[in-house]
């Protein structure tokens, strides 16, 4: 059974409650004038949300997540927000026409996780054009993109962090228990990569510093099989056993990109009957401390959705008050919101899921 998932984003609220307090305050008086084009009721603020795909694990935690939030604020400060959710379906034409819809109706800001990252300048210009403020989330359009307009956002996390504690998490469990580890007793340790989507920064990044991490602390490592599973369950299960077939236990340590393939590759090995190696996953979805707690996944790396929802909701409250985003929200170089990752273990669980006994 799954449980309720602690709210575990406490550096966002801590940093920032006070702000959104004021914020929100001053913003009823201000709202009158948002929205307030097209066909916009007074005193609210409208704003289109473009997924990538909302089938996406992480991705529907953050809009239910940031539904909830914008839910919670409305209640307290009496603020009337409107979010309209359009589900890109991995389609970048369609995610554009979809853009294109909230712009002609006169809304006053975008969230957008673009499906291609590559794509940005188009949409920058004509949120630009548009005159309307533009967050992008956890797909990170490059930096030339994001400078284009100084009203172009970005929250998310550090990829590269997400690799450097995912690999921790492995060196950890090399250095404790290193005999049961390496099963060939070559000193040498085994692996296998999955990795997410081609292209998609957390992919490039998180398969290089995870590994990197063991290589700079002298441990010898041989990659024995790496392809992509698109961050999907499905597809990670049905890689994992082919390599189950060809490679079968010289797999010492599975990484996967996110925790959804980590399942997959659990599911696969449990469907084999064979024993599982050490299995790492980054984004701690629910299912994925569940299984944490039950010892099939070893660990995972928090991906904090409560967190990135909560600073974009924070983030447009400071622009409609025209409030300063760097004291607001803790913006960088004019741009971004980084929100931290968090390694998690059995050790640990009790500070993610509500009720975990160790
Ligand atoms: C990553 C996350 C993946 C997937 C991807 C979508 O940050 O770890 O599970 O949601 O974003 O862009
Ligand atoms: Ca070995």
């Amino acid at each position: 059974m799954i449980r309720k998932i602690k709210n575990y984003s406490s550096r966002s609220h801590k940093g920032w409650g006070r702000s959104l307090f004021l914020t929100a305050v001053l913003c009823v008086g201000l709202l009158a004038g948002c929205g307030s084009s097209g066909s916009g009721e007074k005193g609210t603020l409208r704003v289109g949300v473009a997924l990538y795909d909302q089938s996406d694990t992480f991705i529907s935690t953050v809009v239910q997540d940031l539904e909830r939030a914008v839910q919670e604020t409305e209640g307290e400060e009496g603020l009337k927000i409107n979010l309209s959710v359009a589900d890109g379906r991995s389609n970048q034409t369609t995610q554009m026409d979809q853009i294109d819809q909230f712009l002609s109706r006169g809304y006053d800001m975008l969230c957008v996780n673009i499906v291609d990252r590559t794509a940005a300048a188009v949409l920058i210009d004509k949120a630009q054009e548009a005159g309307v403020p533009l967050i992008f989330f956890n797909r990170q359009p490059v930096a030339e993109d994001i400078q284009r307009w100084d009203q172009i956002y970005y929250v998310g996390a550090r990829a590269e962090e997400g690799g450097i504690l995912q690999g921790q998490l492995v060196l950890d469990a090399w250095l404790q228990k290193r005999q049961t580890l390496d099963r060939n007793g070559d000193g040498i340790l085994q692996y296998g990569m999955l990795e997410g989507e081609p292209g998609h920064q957390d992919a490039l990044l998180r398969t290089e510093y995870s590994v990197k991490v063991l290589s700079d602390a002298g441990v010898e490592v041989e990659k024995v099989v790496s392809d992509t599973a698109n961050w999907n369950r499905g597809q990670a299960s049905e890689k994992v056993s082919q390599w189950l077939e060809e490679f079968g236990p010289s797999l010492e340590v599975l990484f996967a990109n996110n925790d959804d393939m980590a399942l997959g590759a659990i599911d696969a090995f449990q469907e084999a009957g064979a024993e599982l190696p050490l299995i790492v996953g980054v984004d701690a979805t629910a299912p994925a401390l569940e299984a944490v707690k039950e010892g099939t996944l070893y660990g995972t790396v928090l991906n904090d959705a409560q967190g990135i929802s909560r600073a974009m909701l924070d983030l447009m409250l400071a622009l409609v008050k025209e409030e300063d985003p760097e004291q607001a929200v803790g913006l960088e170089d004019g741009h971004y919101v980084w929100l931290p990752y968090q390694k998690v273990t059995q050790n640990n669980l009790s500070d993610f899921l509500e009720g975990y006994q160790p």
